[in-house]
């Protein structure tokens, strides 16, 4: 549960919002119960309080436009509100903010297959994007564990990453065009859908991973492409981290690889407890390596194992010899960040260069060793994009001040590496709430300075996402 609020909302200041947004708003487009706005109020980070003043749930352009005038005039503060699956905090309201949900804002409004658009609300969750593209005969390739719930203004909003980066780049590199509601009100349309577009700066990529701290995204067009061919998986036993990118390379140098992920076996075992399947096979290694490519590539990938076996980098695999197998395979992957929620984990989000990751992976297994012996640490990510997940359990007898204390004293350790590689304190899931303190190990004063300066232009009154990122 996340934890309770200092915060106290009054039924005064609830009636006095009701009492300014009622002609705006029908009844059933806000709520004020300690229910609702405990779960609309957060995301699946579980550190914080949560305490917004009420949620609205507007359906068009001109309510979300109204509604951030009336907040500008009389200074509430805004959080938006996707699919909830952020992991930094990024959504969550913990002082008193109203909360702008896009759950009715969730339609698909045009397809031009000429252009291979799709023109959505920013409430459409990305496997109803994923599954109108299949309906065309085309592919929306950014896929996550989330993907069921994840909304794609909140995916652009955070850039999201995922699965697939590796062979079909970030949220950012979907987006042809967007709609987004300014902090001051006004309504700004960025590049309309155009492949070509050299009229000075591309403000799309701008909002992108603004974090809602700029303005709102409420409509987007979303680019599609040509469905890829049948898909192998296989997973391999690795012993050691640093073998990781051997394979990386190995398999790199005669295929492309549509995901090369991994995970340790304390976060397969966290999977297979949690959903009650059965190990995929009977080799236990510390790690894991997932690999997914075209199935043509099968004779071709197979050598590439051969030759990491006689190099003693992989023990042992699996490869899927059907669409259901490739399914399972995938979800001891995808089932990770679900099947450890309940232990509350200190979410680590960290990046370097590809180059830079088998020193990178030896700085971090040092400083767990040293700081973290009496705890899990569950190790998984997108190895293949530089870009590690390193989850901190908490025990059970721990309460959550005091765990989050401990990883954050940890976290200059870490960072502080980081820095040092010119990596990233967030490769993927945002600054939010999380991250924010630690913002300057990543990004330089003056770039901190320019990116307040940017969001004074926007939101002149601070009203949008306030306390996210810097
Ligand atoms: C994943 C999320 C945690 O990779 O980013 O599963
Ligand atoms: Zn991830």
């Amino acid at each position: 549960m996340s934890r309770s609020s200092k915060v106290s909302i009054t039924p005064k200041e609830q009636s006095k919002f009701v009492n300014r947004v009622e002609g705006l708003f029908s009844p059933e487009q806000f709520k004020l119960s300690n229910e609702d706005r405990e779960h609309w109020g957060q995301d699946w980070t579980r550190l914080f309080e949560v305490a917004p003043l009420a949620v609205v749930f507007p359906n068009c352009i001109n309510q979300v436009v109204e509604l951030v005038r009336l907040a500008n005039a009389y200074d509430y503060k805004l959080v938006p509100s996707g699919g909830r699956t952020g992991l930094s905090g990024g959504c969550v309201a913990s002082n008193g903010e109203v909360v702008v949900s896009f759950d009715r804002m969730n339609q698909i409004l045009e397809f031009n297959p000429v252009d291979r658009l799709v023109h959505c609300q920013a409430g459409v969750v990305t496997a109803q994007l994923q599954q109108y593209a299949m309906e065309q005969g085309l592919f929306y390739p950014v896929d996550f564990a989330s993907s069921g719930s994840s909304q794609i203004g909140g995916n652009i909003a955070t850039n999201a990453g995922g699965i697939r980066v590796i062979r079909y780049g970030l949220t950012r590199d979907w987006v042809s065009g967007m709609t987004v509601v300014t902090g001051n009100g006004e309504v700004v349309s960025a590049n309309k859908g155009l492949v070509k577009n050299a009229t000075g700066y591309d403000l799309r990529h701008l909002f992108v991973g603004s974090e809602g701290t700029l303005g709102f995204v409420v409509e987007a067009q979303m680019k599609l492409c040509a469905p890829p061919e049948l898909q192998r998986v296989m997973i391999a036993c690795v012993s050691s981290l640093q073998d990781l990118l051997s394979i990386l390379q190995c398999f790199q140098k005669t295929l492309e690889l549509s995901a090369f992920e991994f995970f340790s076996d304390l976060a397969m075992s966290k999977v297979l407890g949690h959903r009650g399947i059965d190990r995929p096979l009977s080799t236990v290694s510390k790690y894991y390596a997932l690999l997914e490519y075209d199935e043509s590539m099968t004779e071709v990938a197979t050598q590439a194992f051969s030759v990491c076996v006689n190099h003693g980098w992989i023990t042992d695999g699996i490869l899927s010899q059907s669409i259901s197998q490739s399914k399972r395979l995938w979800e001891i992957r995808d089932g990770i960040t679900e099947s450890i929620a309940r232990f509350t984990p200190y979410k680590n989000d960290i990046s370097v260069r590809i180059s830079e990751v088998p020193g990178f992976l030896d700085d971090v297994e040092g400083i767990v060793k040293d700081h973290y012996p009496d705890l899990e640490v569950c190790w998984f990510g997108h190895i293949g994009d530089g870009n590690l997940h390193l989850n901190i359990l908490k025990p059970q007898n721990v309460g959550i001040s005091e765990f989050e204390k401990r990883c954050r004293k940890i976290n200059h350790l870490l960072f502080e590496r980081i820095r040092r590689r010119g990596g990233s304190i967030s490769a993927e899931h945002g600054v939010g709430l999380l991250k924010r303190d630690f913002l300057s190990y990543s990004r330089s004063q003056s770039e901190i300075e320019t990116m307040r300066a940017i969001k004074e232009v926007f939101d002149r009154n601070g009203i949008m996402n306030p306390g996210k990122v810097f």
